[in-house]
């Protein structure tokens, strides 16, 4: 699990006035809130006084309430009142970490890390939120899984799987062209993606199709972006189309949040959601039971310790893509946090740590950041020196 990343925290319908939404995402404890004027704040769940769940508490004047002895925090994470001292008696290190919030798509997202905003890689837009002709669902899909987040965006990148784990969709063959040599991955900056193309046997999607006039082959691709967003996109004939977004939350080491928007430009009518969501979800249901009884139930540690042939090349690339963010020191040391777990809580460390000093709570340890990643992040600064 990595920090310096956007994760989705909650369906943006659940973080309601006056009371704070508790939830855990990269084993950390959050707490979600809205001010009076509706915005949406994420800050780490555990009170700096003595350990109290903010998230049990209330919100009060735009700030959430410890329920131990109501010490309020703000938006901005800092206390604002301690009922047993005088307001300007508070002291600096009354502050939770509070993390940037972008609300999009009904989902409020946080950037769980200490990047200052420049440095940060993108939240994956929804292109076609929005737009003419297109529809998502009335409602974000929210589902947990008993898998780790890594085997479920490495199982979206996979396209020879579909013909055995998908038979309600008419087990869809890839094609021989795509078999035999590595995929063809299209790198950017945070990621990297593929289109490949399928006999279409798809039973299920030609149901739904029945606006359309099936065709023999399906073209479908996937990409991610960051460690935790993946998206699929899927061409059931020239012009209908389905963009597919996975945004997915390790809740910790076993279990994944996944959050899914699901666009589509054809069968627009809103009566269509139903049946949409529930063929969605019986899709997720098969890959579901093989993810939840993978072993080991991380990515293996290394790739010498699995046979990875050539249609694996979106798990390859993925799996780079993820040494490299490890390389720059923001892979959470897990392992040390379970060790000292019983009488030491830690926080994801938030932006202002890079600006303020007197943090109560400890950053959750990091593996240290390798020789290749400090090599890379000196050349970056030099180049920066030169640039300016
Ligand atoms: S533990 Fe939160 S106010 Fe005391
Ligand atoms: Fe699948």
């Amino acid at each position: 699990m990595y920090i310096n990343f956007w994760y989705p925290i909650a369906q943006s319908e659940n973080v309601v006035k006056y009371e704070p939404y508790q939830t855990q995402v990269l084993g950390q404890q959050l707490v979600a809130f809205r001010d009076s004027k509706g915005k949406a704040h994420v800050l780490s769940d555990v009170c700096i006084h003595r350990g109290g769940a903010l998230g049990k508490g209330w919100v009060r004047e735009n700030s959430v309430v410890c329920p131990y002895h109501g010490w309020q925090f703000g938006g901005d994470g800092k206390c604002n009142k301690i009922p047993t001292v005088e307001t300007k008696k508070i002291p600096n290190r009354a502050k939770v970490d509070s993390y940037p919030v972008q609300e999009k798509y009904g989902i409020v997202f946080a950037f769980l890390g200490d990047l200052p905003e420049k440095q940060r890689p993108p939240l994956r837009p929804v292109n076609e939120w929005g737009r003419k002709g297109w529809r998502a669902n009335d409602k974000v899909v929210e589902f947990e899984v008993n898998a780790y987040y890594e085997r479920s965006i490495e199982n979206g990148l996979d396209p020879s799987h579909n013909e055995f784990v998908h038979p309600a969709q008419g087990s869809p063959i890839l094609q021989d062209a795509f078999k035999q040599k590595p995929l063809d991955m299209q790198d950017s900056r945070w990621g990297s993606e593929f289109l490949v193309r399928f006999d279409n046997k798809m039973t299920e999607t030609r149901a739904l199709n029945d606006e359309a006039q099936a065709v023999d082959e399906v073209t479908a691709g996937s990409g991610f972006v960051g460690p935790n967003q993946m998206i699929t996109w899927i061409s059931f004939s020239k012009k209908q189309r389905f963009t597919q977004y996975f945004y997915e939350a390790p809740i910790d080491k076993n279990r994944t949040r996944i959050f899914f928007v699901n666009m589509r430009n054809f069968m627009l009518a809103p009566e269509n959601d139903g049946r949409l969501v529930k063929v969605n979800l019986s899709i997720a249901k098969e890959d579901i039971d093989i993810l939840e009884a993978l072993d080991p139930v991380g990515t293996p540690n290394s790739t010498a310790e699995e046979l990875l042939v050539p249609s694996d090349a979106a798990v390859m690339s993925y799996r780079k893509y993820l040494q490299s963010w490890r390389d720059k020191g923001w892979y959470i040391d897990t392992d040390t946090i379970s060790t000292e777990r019983h009488n030491r809580t830690f926080a994801i460390p938030s932006p202002d740590r890079r600006k303020s000093k007197g943090w109560v709570l400890n950053a959750v340890p990091l593996l240290p950041p390798t020789k290749k990643g400090k090599k890379k992040s000196k050349k970056k600064s030099k180049k920066k020196r030169k640039a300016a």
